[in-house]
């Protein structure tokens, strides 16, 4: 259950101080995916995010946001018997796409997902390990808008409180495992 998931989370997630670069402490799930058990209680517990009270699936997709997204959102499709889409950084899709670029703390960045994946009035579920500054997920949201697809909500393991996350993310229902 959530409880479990939370504990597994908090016991097998390593900080890791001044990485990428100084001042910044990286959360590393790394060994809470090498962890069966671990793994297994996360994916559950995000999936919730995509079932009403009485445990029906209310989502039509899942995405996730390269590259860590990756990892938790293709589970969370499996589980939820639904389809799967990758929201990719610019170059990577061969076909025709939509792009959304958003500003980082130093630069841009751009998210593209292919036009023909969410399909008008699809309800999407968003899946990522980390909500930090709310920057990607408020990009992917309208990436799935663009398709004609609504945005359900986002799942995520983390959210970094403290950056304020949800004044990017509006009133998007935001299911969250653990906040820092
Ligand atoms: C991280 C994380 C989220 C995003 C959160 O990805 O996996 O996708 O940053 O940050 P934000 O809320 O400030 O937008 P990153 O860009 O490091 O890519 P990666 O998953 O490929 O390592």
């Amino acid at each position: 259950d959530r409880r479990t998931a939370q504990e597994a989370l908090e016991r097998l997630t390593v900080d890791v101080p001044d990485w990428p670069q100084e001042g910044v402490t990286f959360k590393d799930i790394t060994p809470v995916l090498a962890d069966h058990h671990a793994f297994s209680a996360i994916i559950t517990a995000l999936a919730a995010a995509g079932r009403d009270d009485h445990g029906n699936v209310v989502v039509d997709k899942v995405v996730g946001m390269e590259a860590r997204g990756f990892i938790l959102a293709a589970p969370v499709a499996l589980a939820l018997g639904i389809g799967f889409v990758p929201i990719r950084k610019a170059g990577k899709l061969p076909r025709e796409t939509h792009a959304v670029s958003y500003a980082l703390e130093y630069g841009e960045a751009t998210l593209e997902v292919h036009r023909d994946a969410i399909d008008a009035g699809d309800r999407v579920l968003m899946v990522d390990d980390v909500l930090a500054t709310g920057g990607t997920v408020a990009a992917t949201q309208e990436l799935i808008e663009a398709c004609g697809g609504t945005a359900t909500g986002v799942a995520v393991l983390m959210e970094l409180g403290f950056l304020d996350p949800r004044s990017r993310t509006g009133d998007l229902p935001v299911s969250t495992l653990l906040t820092i």
